[in-house]
């Protein structure tokens, strides 16, 4: 627009960045690419650099300033910053119930805003006639800290409200958090660099709003949801908490979504238990939710105790992170030897359950972590995430804690161990020598995505081969009614159970038997591409390693595996003696078209569990679908598997659906 003025250009420029900022970062849902806001923006620079006199401190191109601050000044709270009682059981909760009650003489239900209660640190804005004007951390509640600066930085928080009709002056209350995604991907970056990780994503929001330089503050990822009014008269005409937030959302600040209105105890603890449901899934961390009294004439009758209001009440989920001691760390033997550091822990309440292991991942992870026996460790168990050491508590280490070095010989079968170079990974070579492996392999065997042998759980599998009455997966086919009954806790009736089972996994898809025979480095997914690929395990166990890579998406590596496990004699025997115990499949047409997910695009982030991501890619576009690198708006799903990065975040932003392994493996059956 060529013909406008300047000003006229600059003022639109501001006014559009804005909105397009706001559907982005608060409202999730981007009307213009990326790229066309980077190009308004670079013109707002421009015209800016040209015209200095015409910049004001609202402007979009203003957030971050550069000047590092030599410390931060103290600011002090008008209305000073409150915290609140928590409570752990129904029971508590009741009892708060019935003190708002009899203080406000009542017999009806009392309503209450109900919000998650959000894991990061406490905030104060301070809008003046509708400029951010100051912003301050609650502090000792009557003085923080001026973050000014590093809030500004934060783009989800208006610079400038949106609307009018706003208070002389605006005292908004809300959580600093930082999401998940961003969590991760600045410890990625800290592991990169040999930095040291943030703990949790509480620390990690705290350290980063408290940087002298707020250009530090910029690149951390960073986030807030507003909850309440400081001054709550000057929001004179709203009669409920409820409105007061739906006004603040109105005016383009940040409000939780998860937000609602709930009646009496009941409607609190459906609401709890809704978001104790929710929680994992959520981009961000929540320790609990926080239920206020919604009628504001009955918050003041309520009024407070100490520091604390009596309208208020944070409902807090069972502690995810506790610290207990380290008596012991073992080596477990899994199905292709890898030998996994476990730590096993005084028993400890975490998380809702009691935990007394933790997997070390690797050899690594225990050296970077720094974990001896007798340390007193932080566990944390979040969800139904496995058990995991999170850090060592300084200072408690014993004087003559031994460092922990890897056996030189399988703790199992006492044959050497290996680990290759460059490898986390070190193994037993004992292979089908070793009892853990033989285990592990008929336990993978008989699992629910492989022969799916019901009753054949992980402790019958233990118990059948120490006594002896299998060695590998074919003996399974042999068993007789009493040398299972004769078990310890086995009777008649479930050792005929078994036989049943055992015999109706008889009849299996080719796919789910390549998968069952448990090859190094092939997943469900894999194993579907090389059934389809070959049609017959015939063709498949005479492929060269060079017809094994025109699979799409098998490399050298996965191929190099899947035909040494076919040349090894003894693995030919055993299949050939499964066969002969009557498994079969019926006949498969090689290279069935199936195409059902033509049309949709694809991107990968994270760990998979049951696959790797080239596998997963594999079994994508084996059925039709497009997998890309990078998240865009016509992405049709991300499949997210553990610790994915700011893929996720993009995702969430873009409003693209998120497809996690479960889901991933749901679609590829169907
Ligand atoms: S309301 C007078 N709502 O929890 C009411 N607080 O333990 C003051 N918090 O200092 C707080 N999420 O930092 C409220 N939805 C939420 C919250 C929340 C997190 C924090 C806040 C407060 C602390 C008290």
């Amino acid at each position: 627009m060529p013909s406008q003025k300047p000003a006229d250009r600059i003022h639109s420029l501001r006014q559009l960045l804005n909105h397009h900022s706001y559907q982005y970062y608060v409202l999730d849902a981007p009307e213009i690419p990326d790229a066309e806001y980077d190009r308004l923006y670079r013109e707002l620079q421009q015209l800016e650099l040209q015209y200095p006199e015409l910049i004001t401190p609202d402007s979009p191109t203003q957030r971050i300033g550069d000047q590092p601050l030599a410390a931060f000044s103290q600011i002090r709270h008008e209305v000073p910053m409150l915290s609140l009682d928590n409570v752990f059981s129904d029971d508590e909760l009741n009892d708060f119930y019935r003190r708002a009650q009899t203080k406000l003489d009542l017999n009806t239900e009392i309503e209450f805003a109900a919000e998650p209660k959000l894991d990061g640190l406490a905030v104060s804005l301070i809008y003046e006639n509708g400029m951010l004007a100051r912003a301050g951390t609650r502090g000792d509640g009557v003085t923080g800290e001026d973050i000014t600066q590093n809030i500004r930085t934060i783009h989800s928080i208006p610079l400038h409200l949106m609307g009018e009709d706003w208070p002389v002056k605006l005292d908004v209350r809300g959580e600093v958090f930082m999401p998940k995604a961003g969590f991760e991907l600045l410890n990625q970056r800290a592991r990169e660099k040999n930095e040291k990780e943030f703990a949790n994503p509480r620390n990690a929001a705290a350290g980063s709003l408290r940087q002298l330089d707020p250009r530090i503050t910029a690149s951390r990822s960073l986030a807030m949801y507003c909850y309440a009014v400081g001054n709550a008269d000057s929001m004179g005409k709203f009669t409920t908490h409820s409105d007061v937030l739906n006004q603040l959302s109105q005016w383009g600040l940040p409000l939780c979504k998860e937000r609602s209105v709930v009646k009496g105890v009941k409607g609190c603890l459906d609401y709890f238990n809704t978001m104790g449901q929710k929680r994992i899934a959520l981009p961000y961390d929540i320790d609990g939710v926080v239920y206020k009294v919604n009628r504001l004439d009955w918050q003041k009758e309520l009024g407070f105790v100490a520091k604390a209001p009596r309208w208020a009440v944070a409902h807090k989920f069972p502690a995810q992170e506790e610290i207990t001691t380290v008596n012991a760390i073992e080596f477990q033997v899994g199905r292709t030897g890898a030998l996994t550091p476990v730590a096993r822990l005084e028993p400890v309440f975490v998380g809702g359950v009691t935990v007394s292991n933790a997997t070390l991942h690797n050899m690594d992870e225990v050296e970077r972590k720094e974990i001896r026996v007798g340390d007193r460790v932080i566990i944390r168990r979040a969800g139904d995430v496995i058990p995991e050491v999170v850090s060592v508590v300084p200072g408690s280490r014993q004087l003559h804690a031994n460092k922990i070095v890897l056996p030189a010989h399988c703790p199992v079968c006492g044959s050497d161990v290996v680990r290759e170079e460059g490898e986390a990974i070190a193994r037993c070579s004992g292979g089908l020598y070793c009892a853990a492996q033989r285990k592990e392999s008929i336990k993978h065997f008989a699992s629910r995505k492989a022969m799916d042998i019901e009753g054949l759980g992980d402790k019958l599998v233990e118990q059948l081969v120490d006594e002896k009455r299998i060695e590998h997966v074919d003996d399974l086919y042999r068993l007789q009614l009493n040398d299972i009954a004769s078990l310890e806790r086995m009777g008649e009736k479930s050792a005929s159970n078994l036989l049943a089972a055992l015999d109706k996994s008889k009849t299996v898809t080719l796919s789910r038997f390549i998968y069952a025979l448990g090859v190094r480095e092939v997943g469900e997914a894999t194993a579907l591409a090389l059934a389809k690929h070959f049609g017959s395990l015939e063709k498949l166990q005479d492929a060269s390693e060079e017809d094994l890579q025109t699979v799409p998406d098998v490399g050298p590596v996965v191929a190099r595996h899947v035909f040494h496990f076919f040349h090894e004699p003894h693995n030919r025997q055993i299949i050939q003696r499964l066969r002969t115990a009557g498994i079969h499949w019926p006949d498969q047409q090689a290279n069935e078209q199936n195409q059902s997910l033509a049309g949709l695009t694809f991107v990968i982030t994270g760990t998979l569990t049951g696959m790797t991501r080239d596998e997963a890619r594999a079994a994508l576009q084996a059925r039709g679908g497009k997998v890309a690198g990078s998240v865009s708006a016509k992405t049709s799903y991300l499949v997210v598997g553990d610790s994915p990065g700011s893929k996720a975040e993009k995702a969430e932003q873009l409003g693209v659906k998120i497809l996690d392994e479960a889901g991933l493996m749901k679609l590829l059956a169907e």
